[in-house]
């Protein structure tokens, strides 16, 4: 076991120091490009102002053939532009590949001094974040890089999942968990064959009003309620990534037609703590912005009862709601996140000064 104060020593003689903290930089959507494609990639520049982050993906969905053309293309399109406050992102192929050691050894090599976060597919437990963390930290140090690379593992695989808080505490540089709703389905053999959202046979159903007939049938239509598949690992996922101080996020939605499902999935995980999703298509692009963008009205009344809290201790009525300790901490989630967000985003810093305009009148 190291020591605790080890921990933020560098892995390697002239790497960088660890970082103590996450940075909190807005990420509402990690959109994936394919650098491997070239019609995709000519579009990069125009897209990057319009995302929190830019994703280079190595990985699943670039085919065995085209994994060095996409790394090659990776590195052209990073060195080619300037992404602005735009994070710049990869996902690198699994480690048990015959790629992910290339991947990192010309990433980093080539546009470390750019690439802000590295995926890593597939974490099994934290001794994949370990081989990572001294292979950054020896060839940060090759590199000449200033400031750590950071590490984004995806929650994947069962036995990830079984481990997911000692992935989730295995290095200063994890920056976040992402779920990965397709491999993992796979790895716990369920029977979706899907990427993400609910499945239909994923039900509960409301009592009988009467008797059943002999046929087990009652006389009433029964309402079904479909239920979330990855409640449950969304909220490990939480929990695990708030007891570390990193952040977690939803993964891909697959159905990109489906416009309305995959911002309900957004939004459950929004609600339950999640930062940002993946976006696999620009028409995701808008939904991951509106769903992890705080509602201007929760805003707004999230400052009202900060405001009306004082010192933060004791209790107010608010509109017939009664307001303590613990709702104000909540409110002040809300509003770290607005502003962290607003100042990336001007159109949305007006609509929270409105929505707060607003609310005046009736104080
Ligand atoms: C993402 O990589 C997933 O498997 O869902
Ligand atoms: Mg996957």
């Amino acid at each position: 076991m190291r020591s605790a104060k080890d921990f933020f020593r560098p892995l390697a003689v002239g790497a960088p120091a660890p970082v103590r903290e996450v940075p909190f930089r807005p990420s509402r959507m990690i959109h994936f490009f394919d650098p491997s494609n070239e019609r995709m990639a000519a579009k990069v520049p125009a897209i990057a102002s319009t995302v929190d982050v830019l994703l280079g993906n190595l990985e699943d969905a670039v085919s065995a053939d085209r994994k060095e053309a996409a790394r090659a293309g990776l590195v052209a399109a990073a060195k080619a532009h300037d992404f602005g406050g735009t994070q710049l992102w990869t996902r690198i192929n699994s480690l048990d590949s015959p790629w992910a050691l290339d991947d990192l050894l010309t990433l980093v090599a080539e546009i470390g001094h750019k690439l802000d976060v590295v995926m890593v597919p597939k974490v099994e437990g934290a001794e994949d974040i370990h081989y990572v963390d001294r292979l950054l930290a020896q060839l940060e140090a090759k590199a000449g890089i200033g400031r750590p690379i950071l590490v984004h593992a995806i929650l994947e695989t069962a036995t990830g999942v079984a481990n997911v808080e000692e992935i989730a505490g295995a290095s200063p540089r994890m920056q976040g968990i992402s779920l990965g709703p397709a491999d993992l389905a796979a790895s716990r053999r369920m029977k979706t064959t899907r990427v993400g959202g609910g499945h239909p046979g994923y039900l509960v159903r409301e009592d009988p009003k009467g008797a059943l007939d002999a046929q087990g049938e009652s006389e009433q239509p029964r309402l079904t309620f479909q239920q979330d598949l990855w409640h449950y690992t969304i909220a490990r996922m939480v929990d695990a990534c708030a007891a570390h101080g990193i952040l977690p996020y939803y993964g891909p939605f697959g159905d990109i037609k489906d416009t309305t499902a995959c911002e309900d999935q957004f939004r459950n995980a929004f609600l339950l703590g999640c930062v940002g999703a993946w976006s696999l298509h620009p028409v995701q692009i808008e939904i991951a912005k509106r769903v992890f963008s705080p509602e201007p009205a929760d805003v707004a009344w999230a400052r009202r009862v900060i405001e009306a809290m004082g010192d933060g201790t004791g209790a107010v009525m608010i509109d017939g709601k009664m307001q303590d300790d613990a709702t104000v901490k909540q409110c002040r989630v809300v509003v770290d996140l607005a502003e962290a967000l607003a100042a990336r985003d001007p159109e949305l810093a007006e609509a929270y000064e409105a929505a707060y305009k607003e609310l005046e009148p009736n104080r």
